[in-house]
């Protein structure tokens, strides 16, 4: 097919791209709650004529548009959830939903991804292969990648591509870079328990306070003494708590944080440092601690050679392509790409002010550009993956 044609839209197509933005904007939904984002997305896709996967899913849904020729399956990924932040912006359209806010963009994905839908419809005939773009729920909580992986759904993708606003570039520019991008996320709780007594005779007890205090400062030498200085890493203990008084000797203190780390390796190490320093520390002080850990995503990867495609194909459309910035947020994307290749794609959509605040705003401009670019990236892969 001549792949330029995937990227054709009619004049009403900006117009119905940023309509859609202000109406998901104005109506954000928290994690595990976007039952009228769902809806409205459902209406989108039927109106266009395309395909929807049936599925157990209470929110967020999987689209599909098989092509006229046989070929591949891949994948689109965008996220629909919003954040618990009270919108402090002067859109016409800003969040008519109190304390809840689409701060991430999340409207911008879901519509970036509703327009790809719209052009990869219109030239379905001419598509070697099948698309499948997934509609994801509760991505703030981390927790919505592995409900639409339990469906099943997307297990024939062969790459997936996700695509995330970006507050630092302008409209018209794509932030691609491959390896590692955003952080695997694990978090951690250690109860620390000694034992009680008269603040006025701590030889009687075993003070949990100063095996806490040991720990907070012991924990960060993991980071500059047991991983490779090139090798980003952190580690924050967020919520200290114990006793409730001056003159009491408490028994238990508790510590909670989070591990981030760019690479696979250095999450085990990590891992296994913080038990072993955790638990040697409390042995020391005759205290006991119980450490409860709860890994979140991995890192998002992107693969090296899909990112070069990825960059390709922009220059070719006339975006700016930036080197982004690394972070260590997290993002459940990662749990699409485990054992297929992936890239996740910033779009630039200015403003400056970072996501998760109540200031942040995308930039409309940014979307027909977006959507033609997903659009196109869809069916060059396609085309690629028939190549090879
Ligand atoms: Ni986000």
């Amino acid at each position: 097919m001549n792949r330029r044609d995937v990227t054709d839209v009619g004049k009403d197509f900006d117009r119905y791209l940023r309509d859609l933005l202000a109406d998901f904007h104005r109506e954000p939904e928290l994690s595990h709650q976007e039952y009228n984002t769902t809806r409205r997305i459902r209406q989108e896709l039927e109106d266009m004529g395309v395909e929807i996967l049936p599925s157990g899913l209470k929110t967020g849904l999987v689209a599909r548009i098989t092509g006229g020729r046989p070929g591949p399956v891949i994948g689109l990924r965008c996220d629909i959830d919003a954040l618990p932040i009270a919108e402090d912006t002067a859109l016409p359209y800003a969040s008519q939903t109190p304390g809840v806010m689409h701060s991430c963009g999340h409207d911008f994905h879901t519509v970036t991804m509703l327009g790809a839908a719209r052009l990869l419809k219109e030239h379905q005939a001419e598509l070697p292969g099948t698309v499948k773009i997934v509609f994801q729920p509760a991505e703030e909580t981390a927790d919505g990648a592995v409900e639409v992986l339990k469906e099943q759904l997307t297990d024939d993708c062969r790459l997936f591509l996700a695509v995330h606003s970006y507050p630092h570039f302008p409209a018209g520019t794509l932030g691609l870079k491959t390896g590692p991008v955003m952080a695997a996320v694990d978090r951690f709780k250690v109860t620390i328990t000694g034992r009680g007594a008269h603040g006025a005779e701590p030889h009687k007890g075993i003070d949990p306070i100063p095996v806490a205090a040991a720990l907070v400062q012991s924990l960060q030498t993991l980071v500059s003494r047991v991983l490779d200085p090139f090798s980003p890493a952190v580690c924050s203990v967020t919520h200290l708590e114990s006793g409730n008084t001056w003159n009491v000797i408490p028994e238990t203190a508790l510590l909670e944080g989070t591990i981030r780390t760019l690479n696979p390796a250095d999450r085990v190490t990590m891992r296994e440092g913080f038990c072993r320093m955790t638990e040697a520390i409390a042995s020391a002080w005759g205290a006991k601690a119980d450490i409860e850990w709860f890994a979140g995503p991995p890192a998002v990867i992107n693969d090296e050679r899909l990112t070069a495609l990825c960059i390709r194909e922009a220059s070719a459309m006339g975006f700016a392509v930036d080197r982004q910035e690394d972070t260590m947020g997290g993002e459940d994307f990662s749990q699409f790409i485990q054992s297929v290749p992936g890239v996740f794609v910033r779009v630039g959509t200015g403003g400056d002010c970072p996501s998760h605040h109540p200031h942040f705003t995308v930039d409309p401009a940014a979307l027909t550009g977006a959507a033609q670019y997903f659009a196109r990236m869809a069916s060059v892969c396609l085309e690629s993956l028939a190549d090879d």
